[in-house]
């Protein structure tokens, strides 16, 4: 838990709060453990959207950053981030133009699993007199976007390198489905075979004569696991291990001390018995749920509490018998999902030792196209 005592004082409330501690630790870990495995990291930035962040990240080793949207890719490239990998297809000419921009100021490579997708990146290439770097993204369980690995991503990738506009550099894949596993042998199982059907899918295309140098897989529970990655993963994207979850507590990924996101809420109703309300509703923790666990958030020092009801601007804490709360009590909640909740927050406040050390300005936020 955040020393809370100085820090209630200061705070207005629904805050959301950054342990700085916890926050260099967390980058710090992630970053050795790349560099041991040999792996090179490219942190996924949809969790903080804040260029300073994503500075610390490249300070502490990374390779370069992913973000989902043009709109983060255009943020971090004018503040001078310059090799970032658009992991989300770009679709239609107004995006097209815009990534043609992009592509004047930054290193940027995109990724598709589709032809007529891939079709349209490499027009603006030739236009621009370049062969735009792009990854192939491939389905290794989470069953959104990519083909199957092996001929059926094989062929699809054949089909794009043969396009004058862009060079086909990757292969990579989001093992998202790691949330949905109980226990870590079945994460470790997950990126086993997120990094297996790459590298097999890689080989594949050796055979036919294309040769894909970066094999890319992530998420954060698997990252932890990248000592164990078959050698030829060439690079990793978590994103969600900056500030950690409930999604990261319940799949063991990341314990409670290590989730540098707390939001902050006042006690302000006690209608019924059982009953605490609190002034942070949806639009602070999101209606994000977690299939392991009931509710919208932990409360570290209340863990039988449960945030059981959110209204925009309200949250109905289920409590039981014998724990009692009072109106003005600051209670402390770790958020079911840290990236959506940054999404709703201008700036996050980050604290070291039981004091306002900065302001962590979400500088992405809100830019979803
Ligand atoms: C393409 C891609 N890469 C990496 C990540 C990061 O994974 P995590 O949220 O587990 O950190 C995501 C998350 O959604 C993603 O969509």
């Amino acid at each position: 838990m955040i020393n809370q005592s100085e820090l209630i004082q200061t705070l207005d409330t629904p805050a959301v709060v950054i342990d700085l501690d916890a926050l260099d630790g967390n980058l710090r870990r992630t970053a050795e453990r790349a560099a041991r495995s040999g792996v090179k990291l490219r942190p996924h930035t949809k969790t903080h959207k804040s260029v300073w962040v994503a500075k610390k990240q490249l300070e502490y080793g990374a390779c370069g950053i992913t973000v989902a949207k043009l709109g983060e890719a255009e943020v971090m490239a004018a503040a001078g981030i310059d090799d970032i990998l658009l992991a989300y297809p770009i679709v239609g000419k107004r995006k097209l133009e815009r990534l043609g921009k992009l592509l004047g100021i930054a290193r940027i490579t995109v990724s598709t699993d589709n032809y007529e997708v891939a079709q349209g990146i490499s027009e603006l290439g030739v236009s621009l007199g370049k062969r735009i770097p792009l990854y192939v993204d491939v389905n290794t369980g989470l069953g959104r976007l990519g083909k199957e690995p092996g001929a059926p991503t094989a062929d699809l990738v054949e089909r794009i390198a043969s396009l004058p506009g862009v060079e086909v550099t990757g292969l990579m894949t989001h093992s998202g489905h790691a949330y949905g596993k109980g226990s870590e042998e079945e994460i470790l199982a997950v990126a086993i075979h997120e990094a297996q059907s790459l590298l097999t899918t890689k080989e594949l295309l050796r055979q036919r004569g294309i040769d894909v140098r970066e094999v890319s897989v992530g998420s954060t529970p698997t990252s932890k696991f990248a000592l164990q990655l078959p050698p030829g993963v060439t690079e990793m994207r978590p994103g969600a291990y900056v500030y950690g979850d409930v999604s990261q507590l319940v799949t063991h990924t990341m314990e409670e001390s290590q989730c540098a996101m707390r939001v902050f809420a006042t006690v302000v109703g006690l209608p019924r018995p059982g009953t605490v309300v609190i002034d942070a509703g949806s639009k602070t923790l999101t209606t994000d749920v977690n299939g392991a666990r009931k509710g919208y958030g932990l409360l570290p020092a209340h863990p039988d509490v449960i945030v059981e009801r959110l209204s925009e601007e309200h949250g109905n804490l289920t409590v039981p018998e014998g724990t009692r709360f009072h109106i003005g009590d600051v209670v402390e909640i770790i958020p079911n999902h840290c990236c959506t909740v940054t999404n709703l927050h201008d700036r996050l406040i980050g604290v070291r030792d039981g004091r306002v050390e900065r302001y962590i300005q979400v500088d992405g936020r809100g830019k979803i196209n």
